[in-house]
Order: C-alpha cells, then structure tokens, then sequence
C-alpha cells in the first residue's frame, strides 16, 4: 500500500491538473469528485507498470494521464467517455502530454467496453450496478474500482473495490470508501443537476433552486404525495446544529444505507446540498450537509431519526470505511450493499 502510495504521489505531481481542467473561455470542467477521492481511488487500484487499464469516464483527461505515468513502461491504458467533445478533447491534451499509451474511445462505457483484457478497471461516473461488460473483460486477479448505490436512491452511494476471481461469475467486493460521483448517463450531458438515478419527485423553488426527495416507501403512492412532501420543505422546513457535536453526519449516512431502515430518505435542500434521514407523508427530518438537522412537518420524524442516531452511537458510530460490502448477483451485472458488521 505504502508503494502504491508513493507511485500515485508521484504520478499525481507530474500532472499539471489545470491544464487538463481549463476551458478556453477560462472556466473549469466540472469535477464531480475532490482531489482526495480521486487520490485514493488510485491508491487503491495497485496500478503497476505493465498493466492495461479500462477507465470509464474520461472527462477532461487528467486522470488518464495520471494513470498513464503509473503504467509505464509497457502498460497501456484505454478510456472511454460519452461524450465525443470530451474524448476528442483530452486526445488532443494527452497527446500534448506525451502521454502516447492511451487509447480514447467514445461510447456508454457501462455496456460496452472495447475488446481486451484489462488488469484493472476504474470507474469515475456510478453505474445502477457493476456492469458485467467489465468484469468479462477483466483478468483473473484482476482489480475494479467503481462508485455505485448502496440502496436505490439518489445520492446513496460509496466506492467499491472488487477483484475478479478465476472465472468473471466469482467476484469478491473488499473495500467500501466514501465517495460521491455523478451517475453514467446513456448519453452527453452538459450539467448534472438532477441525479438521474433514484429520484422520486422533484421541483424548484420561488429562487428557482432544485429540491428532490428519494425514498421507496413513495414509490407506493400517486406523485402528488411526494410533491406535497417537497412543498412542506420548502415551505415549513428548517435546519438546526446537530444534537451531538462532532459526530459525523457522513458516518450517519453510511450506516443508514447499511441498515436500510424502513423510510430511509435522501433529498436536496435547494441551495443547501442534499442530507439522508427519514420522511413520512407529513414529515422529513435529516442529516443535513453541515453536519446538521434539517426537519420539516411531523416531530414523528424527527424522533424517528434521533432514535436511529441512538442505534448508531449504541454500533459504535460505524462510518462507510467501516461497513462491509456485498454483491447481489441483479439482471446484467451485480448489486452492491454494505452490512454493518
Ligand atoms: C467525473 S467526470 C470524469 C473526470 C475525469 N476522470 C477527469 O480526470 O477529468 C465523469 C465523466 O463520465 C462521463 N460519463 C457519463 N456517463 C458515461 C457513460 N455512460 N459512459 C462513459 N462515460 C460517461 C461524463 O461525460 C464525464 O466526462
């Protein structure tokens, strides 16, 4: 680990990250996730020379540039994107770079991938689930690593990391780390801001700003109930400080999607980012961005949540490094969930 460590550090370094990321009007391509996620999603792919690696999600090119430092010499690396203006464009940059080793491709890189076999995968756009296309063409021994859900609703999701086994049917899931990315899009987007998985109802408010709720007890009922829950927010929500300081509602979160309670809620709070709690018809009470309690309507719900955050404390306040991950063989590909241990 200490080795992959110093080889991504170093790779990193190399890289001159803003001139892979700046527009020619001046502004910078949106990137979904920080530089310490990116960071240690490397770290944990073991990339080593030689090795041919599939990265899904170009975007602007800067981490496959990054990726082809780590393989050299011999290694190759093939990436794919969505959108052609943005494969068209990091060709350009990578070229520039002298990074000769890497192979663009426009397509959905969760159902197609180009014919080869690959050492490692790496996603930097979640899948619904781990789509077989990469497992099939992964080696045996081979490692993945990819965002994905942990339960069917916008936002609930994590890193995993996965390593193929003799046959593509024996997959094993080791690693859960924390990570938020946009969802894969079957086709070029220029913004994200509406997660396009996972999403029960949706609407602005007067300033215009984006509120969304996902719950599955909603996907029960007529539209209008999970309108009305919105509108209730919006008009009669409000946040709070955290009962506890320093707890971390992020550790919250994660044990949530682990424990999948019944009513296990996500939303948007319009300009205050998204939050993962409780909701009822007539009532939401959440984890908010800053660590803080946003509630609206019923106390019910706000008593339920506190009444989670009490098992939570009583589990040792498991965090997403915490949980265990396991693989659900679904349709075309595998489900991943995490369990407390
Ligand atoms: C977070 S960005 C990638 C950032 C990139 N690694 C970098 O260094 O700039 C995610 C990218 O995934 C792409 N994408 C979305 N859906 C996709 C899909 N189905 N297949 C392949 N790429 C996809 C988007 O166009 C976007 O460029």
């Amino acid at each position: 680990m200490t080795q992959a460590r110093e080889a991504v550090r170093r790779a990193l370094a190399c890289v001159d990250e803003p001139a892979y990321l700046a527009l020619d009007d001046g502004a910078r391509l949106p990137q979904t996730a920080g530089p310490a996620v990116v960071t240690r999603m490397l770290e944990r792919l073991e990339v080593e020379p030689g090795h041919r690696v599939l990265e899904i999600g170009t975007g602007s090119g800067f981490t496959a540039a990054v990726l082809s430092r780590l393989v050299r010499p011999g290694g190759h690396i093939t990436s794919i994107d969505i959108d052609a203006r943005l494969t068209a464009r990091a060709a350009k940059l990578l070229d520039s770079d002298g990074c000769r080793n890497v192979r663009l491709v426009t397509g959905d890189g969760t159902r197609w991938v180009p014919d080869s076999r690959y050492d490692r995968v790496i996603a930097w756009v979640a899948p619904v689930r781990v789509p077989d296309v990469w497992v099939r063409q992964a080696v045996p021994g081979a490692v993945l690593v990819s965002p994905v859900h942990l339960a069917p609703l916008a936002r609930a999701m994590a890193v995993v990391r996965l390593r193929r086994g003799p046959t593509p049917d024996r997959l094993a899931a080791d690693l859960l780390m924390p990570g938020g990315f946009s969802e894969a899009r079957p086709e070029p987007h220029d913004h994200w801001p509406v997660p396009s998985y996972g999403v029960d109802a949706l609407t602005r408010d007067a300033a215009g700003r984006m509120w969304w709720v996902a719950a599955e007890w909603l996907r029960a009922h007529e539209p209008a109930v999970g309108m009305r829950l919105l509108e209730l927010m919006i008009t009669d929500g409000w946040h709070t400080a955290w009962p506890v300081p320093g707890e971390r509602g992020a550790d919250l979160h994660a044990y949530l999607m682990a424990a999948r309670p019944d009513g296990l809620t996500t939303a948007a709070l319009g300009a205050q980012g998204w939050g993962a709690g409780y909701s009822q018809p007539d009532g939401v009470a959440l984890v908010g961005p800053a660590d803080d309690l946003f509630v609206a309507g019923a106390p019910a719900a706000a008593e339920r949540l506190d009444r989670w955050a009490r098992e939570w404390r009583e589990r040792g306040r498991p965090g997403m490094a915490d949980l265990e991950p396991r693989l659900h063989r679904r349709g075309s590909g595998w489900d991943v969930r995490a369990v407390v241990p």
